[in-house]
């Protein structure tokens, strides 16, 4: 039988609320990740388990200095060679933020898998209990192995780069943007549906050695919209943004004003991204019809695939490792 690290971060999943029916204003990270454990039936039969707890709250505070406190839990499972793989436990607010950012930093290998719930743990119904359980079959399948961060949600796995939380209230609260689900798990089996890529993994190589810290680069996000002040692209400078992503209309596409704000940026050493606003779809590199307009002269960034959360975690990682536009652009590329 498999030895899994269940790490502990708070959210819904460990929520608590008075009534069995309250499935709003409840406590998130209220229960203790091993509380949770013994209360999913049949999780015994799976794997010999673990925990820590390293952080327990709602993951809309989740900051650079909880990630570092995450990363190193997982670091230390990670290097156990007692060990087999690791589930963590995390509100669903900014599970998809954390779950890329881990996937960027971490070297593959050993399963990492990220779960949630939309209902508190107290709830009738609770989906924490079956989304832990399902994570734990995958975490502690062979054929995770090397696939890098994955999240497990009502019993769909998806890659860390495409996890996308596309509903408020509902258990099926994840999807995957722009890309088919890696696996899912029916009746206790991991069923994937194609062999792990590693394509990506010279790019990925720039960033996992990485060290992450409690301060990471400043990387700000912009979301173009109509009457969308430019003025903003400053301030975020003037506070120390080292990067820029604009989710731009379109096809990364945005107004002149905004874009002499950004090219000024990018002049002034600033990494600046195009990506999207629009759900679906990829940002294309040098679609503009003007040369001048295009990103080979302004020394953007195409987002390519990613959404412009996505973006933002990989252009941050693109500073912590020291590379300049082009070797981004090649990451995006490899990555998005
Ligand atoms: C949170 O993200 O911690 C609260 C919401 C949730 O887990 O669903």
């Amino acid at each position: 039988m498999r030895t899994l690290l269940v790490i502990g971060t708070g959210g819904t999943i460990a929520g608590s609320a008075d009534r069995p029916g309250q499935t709003l204003g409840y406590r998130a990270g209220a229960i203790p990740v091993a509380q949770l454990l013994d209360g999913v039936p049949g999780l015994d039969g799976v794997a010999r388990l673990r925990t820590s707890q390293p952080l327990s709250i709602g993951s809309e505070h989740m900051r650079a200095a909880h990630w570092l406190l995450v990363w190193r839990a997982l670091r230390d499972g990670l290097r156990d060679p007692s060990v087999d793989g690791i589930v963590i436990a995390h509100g669903t607010d900014t599970l998809e933020e954390t779950a890329f950012f881990l996937d960027l930093v971490t070297p593959r290998g050993k399963p990492v898998v990220l779960t949630g719930a939309m209902r508190p743990a107290t709830a009738a119904g609770a989906d924490g209990p079956a989304n832990l359980l399902a994570a734990c079959h995958v975490a502690a399948d062979d054929d995770a192995r090397g696939r890098g961060v994955l999240v497990a949600f009502d019993d769909v796995v998806i890659a860390a780069a495409h996890a996308t939380k596309v509903h408020t209230i509902r258990t099926g609260a994840f999807a995957a943007r722009d890309a088919a689900p890696l696996a899912d798990v029916v009746s206790g089996n991991v069923r994937w549906r194609a062999a792990a890529s590693t394509d990506d993994a010279p790019a990925r190589a720039a960033f996992a050695g990485i060290e992450p810290t409690d301060a990471l680069p400043r990387v700000a996000l912009v979301w173009q919209h109509v009457d969308c002040d430019e003025a903003v692209v400053d301030w975020h400078r003037q506070r120390g943004a080292r990067g820029i992503v604009l989710a731009g209309t379109g096809n990364g596409t945005m107004p002149s004003a905004m874009r002499a704000a950004l090219a000024a940026a990018s002049r002034g050493g600033c990494l600046v991204v195009r990506a999207s606003r629009v759900p679906h779809g990829p940002v294309v590199r040098n679609a503009q019809a003007e040369p001048a307009e295009r990103d080979d002269a302004l020394g953007f960034i195409a987002a390519g695939n990613l959404a412009p959360l996505k973006a933002r975690l990989l252009l941050q990682c693109c500073l912590l490792a020291g590379l300049d536009a082009a070797a981004a652009q090649a990451a995006f590329d490899a990555i998005g």
